[in-house]
């Protein structure tokens, strides 16, 4: 419970418990969603759809997002836009669908994660002490986001940032704290060993104090993680690190992306919505309603098949998202890959760890493996073998 400058408010958003001390609808929580950024690493997928409106479990990942923000009291999303801003603005609308109301900044150039958030301030309606969650439009996670707002509520904290713990922090930027949770220091990517002196890694959620939002410079590109929290810290602000280890997945790459949609589907991450209609085959798979799945098909491994997807008898698909529209060819096989919307695999061909663009036809017997992106709408001949590092 806390009391802001609107009234006093718990993290689950209920009304102010005072009788007559204020008129502000409390189930109204205020959240930024970063959703403007290019998601090269994610090409070609990302060609058409930004990477946050990509399909996990059959619902793009602002959708899943957004149910979990709802779910956590958040009652008013911002949507930080840049790169392909039309497809949200066609798809969420209003959020009225969602049962939450959706607001849009739009940046012409984009700002970075730190100017975002500052122009997606424009937006927000609540007052100056209020708490604002910002997220990034590319993680799915396990995180209480109740509970990271009341801790950042009652510890008066500037900002407060979901940390998670990796294996292996050398991709990450790290986050160091102290045994009362403050955060230390901001240090980039390690490069020797000695420079990992913690696994705490930013987890791309963040309660801000909106009057701290306010202080980012506006209109000016702004790093988060480079710029407004070191700086924070240099102006002796309270930045508090929570270390939630529950489910966390950054789907800033195609394997990645693919591994998210799969956690969702085998209810390994925690939160799938399942799409009005569609149907889990065998607890493993699952199919969206227009779908035509051969009975002599084997669906496997999380695998997600798309409204009028068809999949011919003797296809193996395991592991995979396949968007809408893709038809699959008779004993064609599929490992672990992604594949774009229209696309056509002709029978017997096989494809593993790949990503195949919207619209591509891979040909009869091809072989696609090895970390291989094959582009919108391009055509590998029938027999022909393509590997590739993984980007
Ligand atoms: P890559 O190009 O593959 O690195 O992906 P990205 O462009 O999404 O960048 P990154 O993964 O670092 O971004 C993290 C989150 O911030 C994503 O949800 C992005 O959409 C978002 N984001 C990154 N840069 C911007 C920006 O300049 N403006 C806005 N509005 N969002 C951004």
């Amino acid at each position: 419970m806390w009391h802001s400058s609107e009234g006093e408010f718990t993290a689950e958003g209920k009304q102010c418990s005072r009788p007559g001390c204020c008129s502000w609808d409390a189930s109204v929580i205020e959240a930024i969603l970063l959703v403007g950024g290019q998601g090269t690493r994610l090409r070609p997928l990302t060609a058409t759809t930004p990477k946050p409106m990509l399909p996990v479990a059959g619902q793009p990942i602002t959708v899943h997002q957004i149910r979990r923000a709802r779910a956590a009291g958040v009652g008013r999303v911002v949507l930080g836009t840049s790169y392909r801003a039309d497809v949200f603005t066609r798809a969420l609308g209003d959020g009225a669908d969602l049962g939450i109301d959706v607001a849009y900044a739009h940046e012409t150039t984009p700002l970075g994660t730190g100017g975002a958030i500052r122009n997606a301030a424009e937006e927000l309606n609540c007052g100056p002490n209020d708490p604002v969650v910002v997220f990034n439009g590319d993680i799915i996670n396990g995180l209480d986001i109740a509970a990271l707002v009341d801790g950042h509520v009652s510890s008066g904290s500037a900002v407060t940032l979901h940390l998670t713990t990796v294996e292996d922090p050398r991709r990450y930027g790290l986050v160091p704290t102290d045994e009362t949770g403050r955060v230390l220091t901001f240090l980039e990517k390690p490069e020797t060993e000695a420079e990992i002196v913690t696994n705490q890694i930013n987890a791309g959620c963040y309660v801000f104090r909106r009057s701290v939002i306010d202080r980012i410079a506006l209109g000016r590109p702004v790093s988060v993680e480079r710029e407004t929290f070191p700086g924070l810290l240099r102006d002796g602000d309270l930045v508090r690190g929570v270390v939630d280890d529950s489910y966390w997945l950054d789907l800033g790459t195609p394997w990645d992306y693919v591994q998210g949609s799969v956690d969702l589907v085998t209810g390994r991450a925690p939160g799938a919505q399942i799409p009005s209609g569609a149907q889990i085959r065998g607890g493993q798979s699952l199919v969206l309603d227009g779908a035509n799945v051969s009975p002599e098909a084997t669906l496997s491994g999380g695998t997600t098949i798309d409204r009028g997807c068809v999949v011919a008898a003797d296809a193996i698909v395991d592991g995979c998202v396949v968007m809408t529209n893709v038809h699959i060819g008779q004993g064609a096989r599929l490992f672990r890959s992604a594949v774009g919307a229209g696309a056509k695999i002709e029978a017997g061909a096989v494809i593993t760890e790949a990503v195949v663009g919207d619209g591509a036809r891979i040909g009869r017997d091809a072989v696609i493996g090895a970390g291989a992106r094959i582009g919108v709408g391009a055509v590998v001949p029938d027999g022909i073998t393509v590997t590739a590092n993984r980007g």
